[in-house]
């Protein structure tokens, strides 16, 4: 089982799309998604509602998703750890303790080969945003499926 974990601030609008997103381009039984935030501002609850309207627009239910905080125990329940920006990055760094927690970490977009770096957080913008968002979170994660589902 291979076990990845989708980080941002809040764990209401970035990482709950990337954990819905990657589940469904994944063999459940081989790989197992969750999302975290770094921040602790909304834990138990769900994902925002311009997440969850986006999501569904495209197919994709993630209203059961709950909130949670980032947490050092992740470094070891997780294999890979993607962060949505240089901020998370950061944090999440921080918070670990050796070389080998370091390496689980990367940037979503380090995926893609694109220019882009980072996942904008889409807060406090509108709808648009959270469409932008969708799209290129969708895109990193059919180069990760790809991956993942090849080994
Ligand atoms: P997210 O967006 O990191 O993509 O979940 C945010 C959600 C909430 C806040 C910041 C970013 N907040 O400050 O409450």
């Amino acid at each position: 089982m291979t076990k990845v974990l989708m980080v941002c601030l809040g764990n209401i609008c970035r990482s709950p799309l990337a954990e819905g997103i990657l589940q469904t381009k994944v063999d459940p039984q081989k790989i197992l998604v969750d999302s975290a935030g770094t921040g602790g501002y909304h834990i138990g609850s769900q994902p925002d509602q311009r997440s969850i309207a986006v999501a569904r627009k495209y197919g994709l239910d993630i209203s059961h998703q709950r909130c949670r905080k980032f947490d050092t125990q992740d470094f070891a329940d997780f294999d890979i750890i993607y962060v949505m920006d240089k901020s998370n990055y950061e944090h999440v760094i921080a918070k670990s303790r050796n070389q080998s927690e370091q390496m689980k970490v990367k940037l979503l977009l380090s995926e893609l080969n694109s220019n882009l770096q980072e996942v904008p957080d889409p807060y406090y913008g509108g709808e648009d945003g959270f469409e932008s968002v969708f799209h290129l979170i969708d895109n990193a994660c059919e180069i990760i499926a790809q991956k993942l589902n090849a080994k």
